[in-house]
């Protein structure tokens, strides 16, 4: 796979081999994090500017680009309002707001609320651009980090049973994980109210690659046979009626109580903010590593970042 000079849009994009060379890259990235936090600073991005642009609210997707960007040595300008204080305000078009910050820049990450909107932005860049969320569609680099997380705790993913959990109709994470993940034999279990079911052409897709696909609204029935339970929050902000949110909002809790059915060397994932469907009485149990996906997060967008400028 061609990681350079790329726009990384969807999850879509990656296949088996290059996926596991990212996985590899972001590995070794752990050791240049360390080496910057002892004082010995990366260079590999020396003298580069990524541009985050985010029309959504965000706390970890932001830093973590940030950060990233940073830890290898390079620059960050932002703008984390958009929406409100760029000139979209003007009505000035995506393509034009691509094309004009790639004149001053070398890379771009942005979130947006609408299906294809990173795109249209591409589409004007002289400069790779990085979705960081468009909306319910995709969330590219958040996949990667989960599967990264999977892959490190388990050493492989073939073979394994991924449960996912909560919105899955508007949630772009699960979108993602399950586009990385229908290159390894996966068998899924969709945890979800019938309203907020994966979407159909996803569940066609990953049974056309022969995955076995379990869809279920009761949790408690299956959560003892994940080996991998990926949580999602109801994503509020997609709902056009506040009623219908609060129908679902709280319908699934993961809790202490609940992780006594689940394997003992299953994992908890998140890709957070949570909201109530896990309980902190689960974060100090071992198996919850969302916490630990953060640091993940780091070094799958450092991996990603050096590939897409050519660096590594
Ligand atoms: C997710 C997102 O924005 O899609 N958060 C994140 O990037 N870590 C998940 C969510 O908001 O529910």
């Amino acid at each position: 796979m061609n990681f350079k000079g790329q726009h990384i849009l969807s999850t879509k994009q990656f296949d088996k081999d290059g996926l596991i060379e990212l996985f590899q890259t972001a590995k070794k990235m752990e050791k240049v994090v360390d080496d910057a936090r002892k004082g010995k600073q990366s260079k590999i991005l020396e003298g580069k500017i990524l541009a985050t642009l985010f029309f959504e609210p965000s706390t970890r997707t932001r830093f973590s680009f940030e950060t990233a960007m940073n830890r290898l040595g390079g620059r960050v300008i932002s703008n984390f309002d958009m929406m409100n204080s760029s000139s979209i305000k003007k009505r000035e078009t995506l393509w034009d707001t691509g094309k004009v910050v790639s004149q001053m820049t070398d890379i771009i990450a942005m979130r947006h609320p609408e299906v294809g909107s990173v795109e249209k932005l591409a589409k004007g860049s002289d400069a790779p651009v990085i979705n960081a969320g468009d909306g319910p569609n995709q969330h590219p680099t958040q996949g990667l980090l989960d599967v990264y997380t999977i892959w490190k705790k388990f050493g492989k993913l073939s073979g394994l049973t991924i449960g996912m959990v909560g919105d899955l109709k508007y949630g772009r994470v699960p979108h993602s994980q399950c586009d990385l993940l229908k290159h390894f034999g996966i068998k899924f279990i969709f945890v979800a109210p019938k309203a907020l079911k994966m979407p159909e052409e996803i569940v066609g897709e990953l049974k056309k690659s022969k995955h076995e696909v379990l869809e279920v609204e009761d949790f408690g029935s299956v959560i003892g046979q994940m080996d991998v339970i990926a949580m999602t929050r109801i994503q509020e902000e997609r709902f056009a009626n506040k009623d219908e949110y609060k129908k679902y909002a709280g319908v699934y809790v993961l809790d202490k109580k609940l992780m006594g059915k689940a394997k003992k060397d299953s994992i908890v994932i998140h890709p957070m903010p949570r909201v109530d469907e896990i309980s902190s009485d689960v974060d100090l149990d071992s198996r919850a590593k969302y916490f630990e996906q953060v640091k993940n997060g780091v070094v799958i967008r450092m991996a990603l970042l050096a590939k897409v400028l050519g660096k590594i």
